[in-house]
């Protein structure tokens, strides 16, 4: 079956390209979504790409996408929650909740940023995590989940 990557970006990455360039980078989110849809296609797999400001919908999607993987439709999910990352125990639980395979991803190296920025409630929650590659960790994180499922296999 063919798998998919669910690609969660959370508040203000909408302003990408405009937002703070110098950290971020000129890339719009349009761009990181065909970036996305190539990873995802160079892996054989389907991309679903989404966006919110609002906590509670990222959660209900951080649910539809455990539900998706339960049926084997889904190979995980790369999520950049933006600065709910360091505000939200809400979704810490939904991703354990959920059982969902989580890929953390920024674009910056949170870490060289202000301490605000250094802790994380959803890495204690996830598979892993990816920061500081710019743009490009999308497209590391979709190659981690890919080869996560080649291992399932063998
Ligand atoms: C971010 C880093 C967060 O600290 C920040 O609040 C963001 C974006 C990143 O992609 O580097 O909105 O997740």
């Amino acid at each position: 079956m063919t798998q998919s990557v669910m690609v969660l970006n959370g508040p203000n990455l909408n302003l990408l390209g405009q937002r703070e360039p110098g950290i971020y980078g000129a890339h719009t989110l349009t761009d990181v979504e065909g970036l996305c849809r190539s990873a995802c296609a160079q892996h054989g797999m389907t991309l679903e790409f989404r966006q919110s400001n609002h906590e509670g919908v990222l959660i209900d999607w951080l649910h539809e996408a455990g539900a998706a993987q339960a049926r084997g439709e889904l190979a995980g999910v790369v999520f950049n929650a933006g600065a709910y990352t360091h505000t939200s125990v809400a979704l810490h639980d939904a991703i354990k909740g959920a059982q969902v395979k989580v890929i953390e991803l920024h674009i910056s190296n949170v870490h060289a940023r202000e301490p605000f920025r250094h802790h994380s409630y959803l890495s204690p929650a996830v598979q892993g995590v990816i920061a500081g590659f710019g743009v490009h960790g999308y497209q590391l994180a979709i190659a981690a989940l890919a080869m996560d499922k080649q291992a399932e296999v063998k």
